[in-house]
């Protein structure tokens, strides 16, 4: 037997083991009950007459909870009945389908009863008992109160039913047994409802528990390790996903959101944009299908509870000397082909244009969205509150590799920024992965 085969065996039989005993756990200790405790921070503190989020009617109020959790982003596949499931997610091991979630008797979770759907959406087990993957952020959901997660259930049962069968993952040996997922669950998740701390306001509390639970900002913003769990004592501080990076979203001055005013972040949530940001990519989506839809009573709490998190110690570094080759190189560029847009001192346009300037994402440990944005062009999106988004042009078929390494480098290095640059070899590699997976045309 090879070493390589001996190691495998190794590994598989310490996976079979952990999940072995992860199961034995799980049943031993039974299924999380129903819990009939409506909890103080589950109440929006929105008052305004008529407000879906404190509506006495569960399917108005259910609607709501389902825009804060997004369930519509993953549940729909593109240009597919909404919630009617398909949607193809790349977890980086492999590919899961989001399920059908429309009332379907045969194909969606029509039968189902308030507890099977408690448990797959909170415990992240199926209806036959077997595990759900995580790419469905139950982990995340879990905090959430069983009202409010039965409300969103009300609500599902007023979509239109849409008979439509999903196909199953595609996940290499050994991710293909769901079982595994004991394992996984036992490592990484902790199920129970969201814990307030008795030592912050209730305003703090509430946006905790949006931010962690419903609104699931980890899924995205925090750093995951090899297996795809949660870093410990690294909430929000920032991921890269699928070519795009989410910033750290914390009070951090360099690298998160210090410079942003509560107000500021309320804004952004709620349109897509304001002085220092326009929000492109999973964000953009986001702040469609979701966030545009709180009221501000709950974007605020969840502004004040993240300008509250101390962040990372990422340091601000040195900034380059403008006479460095790529940053000579970088600022002729910019003056010919961002100046028009970005403005020569890099500030943008308000809520149009994002701002280089003192930007956490332009200054961020790992530039892929910034790459990804130059080579593809993007479109920030269109809210009720910003009905006319603005858009990047794409520069894939103008710029070289090592133009647009220099012109990055340039607005990480200017204004007062300062980050690492970017590297010629960076922005071939992020050339190379989107022709691969056909975003990017072969120009
Ligand atoms: C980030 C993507 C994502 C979001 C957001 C999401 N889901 Fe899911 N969900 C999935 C995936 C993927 C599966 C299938 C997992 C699997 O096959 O193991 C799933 C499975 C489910 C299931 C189990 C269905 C079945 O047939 O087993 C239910 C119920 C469900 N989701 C409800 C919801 C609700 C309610 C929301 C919003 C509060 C939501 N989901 C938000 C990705 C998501
Ligand atoms: C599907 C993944 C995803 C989810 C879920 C998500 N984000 Fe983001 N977020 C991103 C990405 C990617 C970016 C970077 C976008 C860009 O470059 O324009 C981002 C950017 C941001 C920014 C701007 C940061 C900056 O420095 O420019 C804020 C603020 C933000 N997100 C807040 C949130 C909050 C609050 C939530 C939860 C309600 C959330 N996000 C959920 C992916 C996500
Ligand atoms: C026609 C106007 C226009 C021009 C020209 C333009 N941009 Fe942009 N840019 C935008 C808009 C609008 C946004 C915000 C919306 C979006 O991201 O789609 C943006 C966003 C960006 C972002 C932010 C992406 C993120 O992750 O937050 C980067 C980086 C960027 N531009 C770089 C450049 C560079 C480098 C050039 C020159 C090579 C350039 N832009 C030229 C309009 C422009």
């Amino acid at each position: 037997m090879s070493v390589r085969t001996r190691t495998w065996l190794l590994r598989g039989l310490i996976v079979v083991v952990i999940a072995g005993v992860a199961f034995v756990a799980w049943n031993l200790r039974g299924p999380r009950a129903i819990d009939p405790a409506e909890p103080d921070f589950t109440g929006s503190a929105d008052t305004t007459p008529g407000s879906l989020a404190t509506s006495v009617d569960p399917v108005k109020r259910g609607l709501y909870l389902a825009q804060q959790g997004d369930c519509v982003a993953c549940h729909t596949a593109p240009g597919g009945k909404p919630f009617a499931g398909g949607l193809a997610l790349d977890t980086g091991f492999g590919i899961v389908y989001a399920s059908n979630i429309t009332p379907d008797k045969d194909t969606g979770i029509g039968g189902w009863t308030d507890q099977e759907y408690l448990h797959a959406v909170r415990d992240g087990v199926g209806r036959h008992g077997a595990p759900l993957y995580p790419a469905m952020p139950y982990n995340d959901y879990a905090l959430v109160s069983d009202q409010d997660l039965l409300a969103i259930k009300a609500y599902l049962a007023t979509v239109p039913a849409v008979n439509n069968k999903v196909p199953a993952p595609h996940m290499p040996f050994p991710f293909d047994i769901r079982q595994m997922m004991w394992g996984w669950n036992l490592l990484f998740f902790r199920n129970h409802t969201y814990v307030a701390d008795s030592g912050q306001s209730a305003e703090w509390n509430r946006g905790a528990y949006l931010v962690q639970g419903l609104g699931h900002c980890t899924a995205c913003h925090t750093p995951k390790n090899f297996i795809g769990g949660d870093k410990g004592g690294q909430p929000l501080q920032g991921f890269q996903l699928q070519g795009w990076y989410a910033p750290e979203l914390s009070n951090n001055p360099y690298q998160g959101l210090g410079q942003w005013s509560v107000e500021e972040l309320v804004g952004y949530l709620k349109t897509g944009g304001n002085v220092h940001s326009v929000a492109s990519g999973p964000m953009a989506e986001a702040v469609y299908n979701s966030t545009q839809h709180f009221n501000d009573a709950d974007l605020k709490a969840m502004a004040v509870y993240l300008k509250s998190l101390p962040g990372s110690d990422h340091k601000r570094p040195d900034a380059l000397q403008a006479d460095d080759q790529a940053m000579v190189l970088g600022k002729q560029i910019y003056a010919a082909n961002c100046a028009a847009c970005h403005i020569s001192t890099g500030q943008g346009v308000d809520g149009m244009v994002t701002s280089f300037k003192g930007a956490a994402g332009i200054q961020a440990p790992d530039a892929s969205s910034l790459i990804r944005t130059v080579l593809l062009g993007s479109r920030g999106a269109a809210t009720q509150a910003n009905p006319t988004a603005a858009a990047m042009p794409n520069f894939s078929w103008k710029l070289s590799d090592a133009q647009t390494a220099a012109v990055l480098t340039y607005i990480r290095n200017s204004w007062g920024n300062a980050a690492a640059p970017v590297t010629i070899d960076q922005v071939a590699n992020a050339r190379t992965n989107l022709k691969a997976r056909e975003v990017l045309g072969d120009r």
